[in-house]
């Protein structure tokens, strides 16, 4: 398993005993309106149903979603997922509570530091909502250029399809924003 570790955060593998704290997190308007999986509104069982999906992913190398801890408190999730053609694709969400702190920034960065690290693609892909310029922000501080693709994408959370914005970048060009650590503990 992998743990990161960043100035004020330590990204790890969600835990069983992670699931009140991703109800508590999830019932959230901004949450459920600007990301593609997180039904509204989100229950125990859902919050159960992720972390045990999140354990097979990233034991599989299908998808690596961490719990973004804060002083020991999940306060976000990020995570990379190898995609197509040797890409991979970063998505985060941040709780209400820690939003306009450089949360989402700086998780951001340790996963595409991580991906570039373990993953080696050659492409790194994100994407965000048309309405909501906050992600589009933290994609841009990342180093994230738009393809000019306008994608359709999902969202759980609102029940239709919603104009998405896609960006990438090569991954040789990601410039890191602050030194990370990166350790892989035992199985
Ligand atoms: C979008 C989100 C991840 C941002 O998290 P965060 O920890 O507040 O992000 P950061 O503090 O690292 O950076 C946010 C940036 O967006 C800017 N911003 C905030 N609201 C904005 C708006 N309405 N328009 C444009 N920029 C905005 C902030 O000023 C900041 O930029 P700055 O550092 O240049 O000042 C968080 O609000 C969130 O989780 N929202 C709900 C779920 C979601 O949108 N997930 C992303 C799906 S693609």
């Amino acid at each position: 398993m992998f743990v990161i570790e960043t100035r004020r955060l330590t990204l790890s593998p969600l835990e069983p005993d992670d699931a009140t704290r991703l109800v508590e997190l999830c019932n959230d308007r901004d949450i459920a309106r600007n990301t593609a999986r997180i039904d509204s509104p989100y229950t125990l069982e859902d919050a159960q149903h992720f972390i045990g999906y999140a354990a097979g992913a990233m034991a599989g190398g299908a998808e690596f979603p961490f719990a973004v801890r804060r002083d020991g408190v999940v306060v976000a999730c990020a995570g990379a997922k190898p995609h197509g053609e040797n890409a991979c694709e970063l998505g985060y969400w941040v709780g209400a509570k820690d939003r306009g702190q450089g949360v989402a920034t700086e998780a951001g960065d340790a996963v595409l530091q991580f991906a570039c690290a373990r993953l080696a693609p050659e492409t790194l892909t994100s994407g965000h909502f048309a309405d909501n310029p906050a992600s589009g922000r933290v994609l841009e501080k990342l180093g994230f250029k738009p393809t000019g693709e306008i994608m359709q994408m999902h969202s759980a959370g609102r029940g239709e399809t919603v104009d998405t914005v896609r960006l990438a970048m090569p991954a040789g060009a990601y410039a890191p924003l602050a030194p990370v650590r990166i350790v892989t503990a035992g199985a």
